[in-house]
Protein backbone atom coordinates (compact mmCIF):
# COMPACT_ATOMS: atom_id res chain seq x y z
CA UNK A 1 0.00 0.00 0.00
CA UNK A 2 1.27 3.61 -1.42
CA UNK A 3 1.86 5.22 2.18
CA UNK A 4 1.61 9.07 2.15
CA UNK A 5 3.88 11.61 4.43
CA UNK A 6 1.80 14.18 6.47
CA UNK A 7 3.66 17.36 4.67
CA UNK A 8 2.83 19.13 8.57
CA UNK A 9 4.24 16.27 11.31
CA UNK A 10 5.89 14.63 8.47
CA UNK A 11 4.44 10.99 10.33
CA UNK A 12 3.75 8.49 7.25
CA UNK A 13 0.41 8.00 7.31
CA UNK A 14 -2.13 5.55 5.59
CA UNK A 15 -3.78 6.15 1.93
CA UNK A 16 -7.22 4.50 3.11
CA UNK A 17 -7.42 6.18 6.78
CA UNK A 18 -7.32 9.48 4.75
CA UNK A 19 -10.07 8.41 2.25
CA UNK A 20 -12.50 8.22 5.03
CA UNK A 21 -12.09 11.59 5.88
CA UNK A 22 -13.10 12.88 2.44
CA UNK A 23 -10.14 14.97 1.82
CA UNK A 24 -11.89 16.15 -1.14
CA UNK A 25 -14.61 17.66 0.86
CA UNK A 26 -11.87 19.09 3.59
CA UNK A 27 -10.13 20.35 0.44
CA UNK A 28 -12.75 22.34 -0.51
CA UNK A 29 -13.52 23.95 2.62
CA UNK A 30 -9.89 24.34 3.02
CA UNK A 31 -9.68 25.88 -0.64
CA UNK A 32 -12.15 28.18 -0.15
CA UNK A 33 -10.67 29.96 2.08
CA UNK A 34 -7.35 30.18 1.25
CA UNK A 35 -8.67 31.08 -2.69
CA UNK A 36 -11.15 33.54 -0.71
CA UNK A 37 -8.14 34.64 1.53
CA UNK A 38 -6.00 34.37 -2.04
CA UNK A 39 -8.22 36.27 -3.96
CA UNK A 40 -8.16 38.74 -1.11
CA UNK A 41 -4.33 38.46 -0.48
CA UNK A 42 -4.77 39.40 -3.72
CA UNK A 43 -7.43 41.44 -4.07
CA UNK A 44 -5.43 43.38 -1.26
CA UNK A 45 -2.28 42.99 -2.71
CA UNK A 46 -3.76 44.49 -6.36
CA UNK A 47 -5.72 47.11 -4.28
CA UNK A 48 -2.55 48.14 -2.47
CA UNK A 49 -0.56 48.11 -5.20
CA UNK A 50 -3.26 49.90 -6.85
CA UNK A 51 -3.51 52.63 -4.66
CA UNK A 52 0.29 52.66 -4.39
CA UNK A 53 0.43 53.11 -8.17
CA UNK A 54 -1.96 55.43 -8.06
CA UNK A 55 -0.16 56.96 -4.93
CA UNK A 56 2.69 56.54 -6.54
CA UNK A 57 1.19 58.32 -10.10
CA UNK A 58 -0.47 60.63 -7.75
CA UNK A 59 2.66 61.94 -5.69
CA UNK A 60 5.02 62.13 -9.39
CA UNK A 61 2.21 63.58 -11.09
CA UNK A 62 1.92 66.23 -7.74
CA UNK A 63 5.68 66.48 -8.06
CA UNK A 64 5.55 66.90 -12.08
CA UNK A 65 2.72 69.85 -11.38
CA UNK A 66 5.07 71.20 -8.52
CA UNK A 67 8.41 71.13 -10.62
CA UNK A 68 6.00 72.97 -13.36
CA UNK A 69 4.76 75.62 -11.41
CA UNK A 70 8.48 75.92 -10.07
CA UNK A 71 9.73 75.97 -13.31
CA UNK A 72 7.05 77.95 -14.39
CA UNK A 73 7.89 80.26 -11.62
CA UNK A 74 11.15 80.73 -12.47
CA UNK A 75 10.70 81.62 -15.93
CA UNK A 76 8.15 84.08 -15.08
CA UNK A 77 10.84 85.61 -12.44
CA UNK A 78 13.52 85.19 -15.46
CA UNK A 79 11.33 87.23 -17.83
CA UNK A 80 10.03 89.57 -14.96
CA UNK A 81 13.74 90.18 -14.77
CA UNK A 82 14.72 90.52 -17.99
CA UNK A 83 11.55 92.80 -18.51
CA UNK A 84 12.90 94.72 -15.91
CA UNK A 85 16.12 94.93 -16.76
CA UNK A 86 15.22 96.14 -20.68
CA UNK A 87 12.77 98.86 -18.38
CA UNK A 88 15.67 99.94 -16.98
CA UNK A 89 17.99 99.99 -19.73
CA UNK A 90 15.00 101.62 -21.81
CA UNK A 91 14.53 104.29 -18.64
CA UNK A 92 17.62 105.74 -19.81
CA UNK A 93 16.67 105.26 -23.56
CA UNK A 94 14.11 107.45 -22.72
CA UNK A 95 15.40 109.94 -20.86
CA UNK A 96 17.95 110.26 -23.74
CA UNK A 97 15.59 110.69 -26.39
CA UNK A 98 12.42 111.69 -25.50
CA UNK A 99 9.36 111.38 -27.51
CA UNK A 100 11.07 110.77 -30.66
CA UNK A 101 12.75 107.15 -29.97
CA UNK A 102 13.30 104.87 -32.51
CA UNK A 103 15.13 107.74 -34.53
CA UNK A 104 17.36 108.76 -31.60
CA UNK A 105 17.74 105.12 -30.83
CA UNK A 106 19.16 104.48 -34.50
CA UNK A 107 21.09 107.57 -34.66
CA UNK A 108 23.01 106.64 -31.56
CA UNK A 109 23.91 103.34 -32.37
CA UNK A 110 24.97 104.50 -35.72
CA UNK A 111 27.57 107.22 -34.12
CA UNK A 112 28.21 104.87 -30.71
CA UNK A 113 29.59 101.78 -34.10
CA UNK A 114 31.45 104.32 -35.90
CA UNK A 115 33.02 106.28 -33.44
CA UNK A 116 34.43 102.69 -31.99
CA UNK A 117 35.52 102.23 -35.77
CA UNK A 118 37.50 105.43 -35.63
CA UNK A 119 39.12 105.02 -32.61
CA UNK A 120 40.38 101.79 -33.71
CA UNK A 121 41.60 103.15 -36.77
CA UNK A 122 43.53 106.06 -34.89
CA UNK A 123 44.88 103.05 -32.77
CA UNK A 124 43.64 104.39 -29.82
CA UNK A 125 43.65 102.21 -26.25
CA UNK A 126 40.48 99.72 -25.83
CA UNK A 127 39.25 101.46 -22.73
CA UNK A 128 39.28 104.42 -25.06
CA UNK A 129 37.61 103.05 -27.78
CA UNK A 130 35.01 101.36 -25.33
CA UNK A 131 34.51 105.36 -24.36
CA UNK A 132 33.60 105.90 -27.56
CA UNK A 133 30.90 103.53 -27.61
CA UNK A 134 28.92 104.48 -24.99
CA UNK A 135 29.26 108.47 -25.36
CA UNK A 136 28.57 107.28 -29.30
CA UNK A 137 25.34 106.31 -27.97
CA UNK A 138 24.60 108.55 -25.15
CA UNK A 139 25.77 112.19 -27.05
CA UNK A 140 22.16 113.35 -27.56
CA UNK A 141 20.88 112.62 -23.87
CA UNK A 142 20.34 115.90 -23.41
CA UNK A 143 17.65 116.58 -25.83
CA UNK A 144 15.29 114.72 -23.57
CA UNK A 145 15.08 118.32 -22.60
CA UNK A 146 13.79 119.53 -25.81
CA UNK A 147 10.02 119.61 -27.11
CA UNK A 148 9.95 116.71 -29.75
CA UNK A 149 7.88 119.67 -32.15
CA UNK A 150 11.24 121.65 -32.29
CA UNK A 151 13.62 118.18 -32.87
CA UNK A 152 11.19 117.99 -35.95
CA UNK A 153 11.04 121.28 -37.51
CA UNK A 154 13.93 122.96 -39.91
CA UNK A 155 13.47 126.29 -38.13
CA UNK A 156 13.32 127.09 -34.79
CA UNK A 157 12.43 129.60 -32.66
CA UNK A 158 15.54 131.35 -31.20
CA UNK A 159 14.55 130.03 -27.70
CA UNK A 160 14.49 126.57 -29.22
CA UNK A 161 17.60 127.05 -30.86
CA UNK A 162 18.94 128.26 -27.45
CA UNK A 163 17.90 125.45 -25.49
CA UNK A 164 19.12 123.30 -28.47
CA UNK A 165 22.41 124.38 -27.79
CA UNK A 166 21.75 123.32 -24.08
CA UNK A 167 21.69 119.60 -24.70
CA UNK A 168 25.60 118.90 -24.61
CA UNK A 169 25.44 120.25 -21.03
CA UNK A 170 22.54 118.89 -20.62
CA UNK A 171 23.76 115.44 -21.45
CA UNK A 172 26.73 115.79 -19.27
CA UNK A 173 24.78 116.65 -16.20
CA UNK A 174 22.68 113.32 -16.83
CA UNK A 175 25.30 111.07 -17.70
CA UNK A 176 27.45 112.59 -14.68
CA UNK A 177 24.40 111.66 -12.38
CA UNK A 178 24.17 108.35 -13.48
CA UNK A 179 28.11 107.72 -12.70
CA UNK A 180 29.68 107.56 -15.95
CA UNK A 181 33.59 108.71 -16.48
CA UNK A 182 34.36 112.10 -16.98
CA UNK A 183 35.81 111.28 -20.46
CA UNK A 184 32.70 110.06 -21.81
CA UNK A 185 31.09 112.80 -20.24
CA UNK A 186 33.30 115.11 -21.20
CA UNK A 187 32.89 113.34 -24.79
CA UNK A 188 29.52 114.27 -24.74
CA UNK A 189 30.07 117.96 -23.45
CA UNK A 190 32.27 119.11 -26.50
CA UNK A 191 30.25 116.61 -29.42
CA UNK A 192 29.36 119.87 -31.04
CA UNK A 193 32.57 121.69 -30.94
CA UNK A 194 34.28 122.55 -34.22
CA UNK A 195 38.18 123.42 -34.48
CA UNK A 196 37.45 126.54 -36.22
CA UNK A 197 35.56 127.91 -33.04
CA UNK A 198 32.28 127.88 -34.70
CA UNK A 199 30.52 125.09 -32.29
CA UNK A 200 28.71 125.19 -29.25
CA UNK A 201 28.50 125.24 -26.02
CA UNK A 202 31.69 126.71 -25.23
CA UNK A 203 33.13 127.69 -28.71
CA UNK A 204 36.42 125.56 -27.88
CA UNK A 205 39.20 125.46 -30.89
CA UNK A 206 41.77 123.42 -32.11
CA UNK A 207 43.66 120.99 -29.77
CA UNK A 208 41.59 122.58 -26.50
CA UNK A 209 38.58 119.73 -27.95
CA UNK A 210 39.22 116.27 -26.42
CA UNK A 211 40.02 113.62 -28.99
CA UNK A 212 36.89 111.84 -28.30
CA UNK A 213 35.00 114.52 -28.67
CA UNK A 214 36.53 115.50 -32.13
CA UNK A 215 35.48 112.18 -33.51
CA UNK A 216 32.00 112.05 -31.75
CA UNK A 217 31.72 115.22 -34.02
CA UNK A 218 32.38 113.43 -37.15
CA UNK A 219 30.55 110.60 -36.72
CA UNK A 220 27.32 112.40 -35.74
CA UNK A 221 27.80 115.11 -38.71
CA UNK A 222 27.88 112.28 -40.71
CA UNK A 223 25.11 109.63 -39.45
CA UNK A 224 22.79 112.71 -39.11
CA UNK A 225 23.08 113.44 -43.32
CA UNK A 226 22.43 109.88 -44.39
CA UNK A 227 19.14 109.51 -42.29
CA UNK A 228 15.93 110.46 -42.80
CA UNK A 229 14.53 112.96 -41.00
CA UNK A 230 10.95 115.05 -40.36
CA UNK A 231 11.62 117.77 -42.37
CA UNK A 232 13.55 115.78 -45.45
CA UNK A 233 14.84 113.05 -46.82
CA UNK A 234 18.61 110.69 -45.99
CA UNK A 235 21.63 112.18 -48.25
CA UNK A 236 22.95 109.31 -50.06
CA UNK A 237 26.74 108.46 -48.28
CA UNK A 238 28.92 110.15 -51.08
CA UNK A 239 26.87 113.28 -50.94
CA UNK A 240 27.54 113.49 -46.90
CA UNK A 241 31.03 113.21 -47.19
CA UNK A 242 31.35 115.89 -50.34
CA UNK A 243 29.08 117.91 -48.03
CA UNK A 244 31.41 117.61 -44.80
CA UNK A 245 34.32 118.07 -46.98
CA UNK A 246 33.02 121.64 -48.25
CA UNK A 247 33.56 122.70 -44.30
CA UNK A 248 36.45 120.49 -43.56
CA UNK A 249 38.00 122.92 -41.56
CA UNK A 250 35.25 122.21 -38.39
CA UNK A 251 36.44 118.53 -38.05
CA UNK A 252 39.96 117.41 -36.86
CA UNK A 253 41.76 116.31 -40.01
CA UNK A 254 43.50 113.44 -38.13
CA UNK A 255 40.28 111.95 -37.24
CA UNK A 256 38.50 112.99 -40.28
CA UNK A 257 40.96 111.06 -42.82
CA UNK A 258 40.49 107.98 -40.35
CA UNK A 259 36.60 108.40 -40.96
CA UNK A 260 37.29 108.30 -44.38
CA UNK A 261 39.73 105.10 -44.13
CA UNK A 262 36.77 103.47 -41.90
CA UNK A 263 34.12 103.87 -44.97
CA UNK A 264 36.03 103.15 -47.57
CA UNK A 265 36.72 99.94 -46.31
CA UNK A 266 34.04 98.31 -48.70
CA UNK A 267 35.69 96.04 -51.27
CA UNK A 268 33.40 97.33 -54.32
CA UNK A 269 34.67 100.49 -53.01
CA UNK A 270 31.46 102.05 -51.89
CA UNK A 271 31.15 104.33 -48.59
CA UNK A 272 28.61 102.47 -46.09
CA UNK A 273 28.54 102.29 -42.60
CA UNK A 274 31.01 98.94 -41.44
CA UNK A 275 28.64 96.19 -39.97
CA UNK A 276 28.20 96.77 -36.01
CA UNK A 277 31.05 94.39 -33.95
CA UNK A 278 29.63 91.66 -31.29
CA UNK A 279 31.86 93.47 -28.70
CA UNK A 280 29.75 96.96 -29.61
CA UNK A 281 26.95 95.26 -29.00
CA UNK A 282 27.60 93.36 -26.04
CA UNK A 283 28.87 97.16 -24.59
CA UNK A 284 24.76 98.43 -25.87
CA UNK A 285 23.30 95.61 -23.32
CA UNK A 286 24.99 96.49 -20.31
CA UNK A 287 23.70 99.95 -20.80
FE1 LIG B 1 23.97 116.56 -30.44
Amino acid sequence: MKKKKDSRSGKVKDGKKSKEKNPKKKQKTQDKPKAESGQKTRDKSKTQSGQKTRDKSKTQSGQKARDKRKIHGAQKAHQGSVKKNIRVSYHNTRHLFGANMSEQLEHGENVSSLAYEVGRELGLPDEECRNLIIAGFFHDIGKAQISSEAQGRDSMLVEEMNSVRQHPKAGYDILKRHGFSEEICRDVLYHHENMDGSGYPENLEGANIPLGACILRVCDVFCALIQDRPYRSAFPPETAVKMMIEEVEKYNLKVFLAFQRVLHRSPDGSIALPEVRPEVRGVWKKL
